[in-house]
């Protein structure tokens, strides 16, 4: 019958991720977001959280959270456009605008869908092009992919790479065939990852902003792991490399990592932002997220701000583990920043070490392809401010005694 070939399609699928040591699936936590966490019934010291600063279960931020939802209910009950964008939401925005030194800012509800939006928005027809680094994150990839206009992919952080692709496909597109004389301008749009969520290595964006003026190109830099940690006030890498809107027009930061809460936004000019309002599907035709979430994370905001303690913090974590990690000869891969892999090669190997970690009470999560190239599968250790000297410590010893 027709509708058991369906489903026999799926369950072969199915049975090849698990072949393939592919397979997966979710686990139940009964705690906060914290490095000590009850998952699946279990005590487990965390290390693979994006909570970097250790917000998301801070009395601040639930303070503001519960007010708010006496104020302005649960749901924010209809889009942004609608009757849905409440005085947390305009607050948000502006106070976002104002950290990431950028004349405005739009809240969209997650990072995946201001991704999809900004490339939606600005992308109009197939010969528009995305230059994509081939680490980006898959939202970015998908982004590219149904904007439905040409997508370059250029190898990692390779920025003379990417200068020959912005050649090869000029601004001006010949236009030829019956009823067709001159040029038609195209739309270029090079987005990357500012850190690799996947790697944590960061983006050459200095190059990539002086690329982008010389070939009159968008730049657009999604840091959904550099806002909050990085720069001298958290507002993250394009803070830290000292790049302004003029440099980097379009910026993509999340609130549901460093900042603790859920959510993205997309800052830059007045004039773009505008233009977002009009034509940025994923931002119009949903649901605003609710007002609680965004009075939450003004309060998060405050505390990325003013207790710059957190990133200290972090950066000590982050000199522990290598120097640890170097010393026990783990892969590690070439970053600073809190998300600090341990490269394993097959998946295989990778769920293994995981397992054994998880047995020791420690989670680490084995990230397998797609999520990463085949054969690159990797423990994607992920430090946070919440995180103990201590705690650290006890990860190296688990991994010492747990080798690959
Ligand atoms: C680089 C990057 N961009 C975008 C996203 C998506 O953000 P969100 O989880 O808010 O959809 C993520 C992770 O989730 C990410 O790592």
């Amino acid at each position: 019958m027709a509708s058991e070939r369906k489903f026999s399609r799926i369950l072969t699928e199915l049975d090849s991720r698990r072949s393939r040591h592919l397979y997966r699936h979710t686990r139940v936590a009964d705690s906060p977001q914290q490095p000590h966490m009850t998952i699946d019934g279990k005590p487990m010291l965390v290390f693979c959280s994006n909570d970097y600063l250790g917000l998301a279960n801070h009395p601040d931020m639930i303070r503001a959270f519960q007010q708010a939802a006496n104020t302005y209910g649960v749901g924010s009950g209809a889009a942004h456009l609608v009757n849905g964008h409440s005085r947390p939401h305009q607050q948000l925005e502006e106070a976002l605008a104002e950290f990431t030194g950028r004349e405005r800012a739009l809240l969209f509800s997650t990072g995946y869908m201001a991704n999809l939006g900004v490339a939606n928005a600005l992308l109009a027809s197939r010969h528009d092009v995305v230059y994509a680094d081939r680490l980006n994150h898959a939202s970015l990839v998908d982004a590219g992919l149904l904007a439905g206009a040409k997508l370059v992919r250029y190898p990692h952080n390779d920025t003379s790479s990417l200068g020959k692709r912005l050649k090869e496909t000029p601004p001006n597109l010949p236009l030829s065939g019956e009823g067709q004389e001159g040029s038609a301008a195209r739309t270029r749009l090079i987005m990357t990852d500012g850190v690799f969520s996947m790697d944590g290595d960061v983006a050459p964006v200095r190059e990539l902003a002086r690329l982008a003026r010389e070939h009159d190109a968008w730049l657009m830099v999604d840091d959904a792991h550099g806002i909050g940690v990085l720069g001298e006030t958290g507002a993250g890498l394009l803070e830290a490399e000292g790049l302004n809107q003029m440099d980097v027009p379009i910026l993509m930061g999340t609130l549901g990592k460093a900042l603790g809460t859920a959510g993205a936004f997309v800052a830059g000019s007045h004039d773009l932002i505008e233009y977002l309002i009009q034509t940025a599907r994923t931002w119009i035709y949903t649901t605003a997220q609710p007002p609680a979430v965004a009075a939450a994370t003004l309060a998060s905001l405050h505390l990325v701000q003013t207790e710059s303690w957190r990133r200290e913090h972090l950066q000590v974590l982050i000199r522990q583990f290598r120097q640890g990690a170097e010393q026990l000869g783990l892969p590690l891969m070439a970053s600073d920043t809190p998300i600090q892999p341990i490269l394993v090669g097959s998946s295989e190997q990778a769920m293994a070490m995981s397992s054994r970690l998880e047995k020791s009470g420690i989670l680490v999560t084995a990230i397998r392809p797609p999520t990463v190239p085949a054969d690159t599968a990797r423990l994607r250790v992920t430090l946070s401010a919440a995180h103990t000297v201590e705690d650290v410590e006890r990860l190296l010893e688990a991994l010492g005694r747990n080798p690959s």
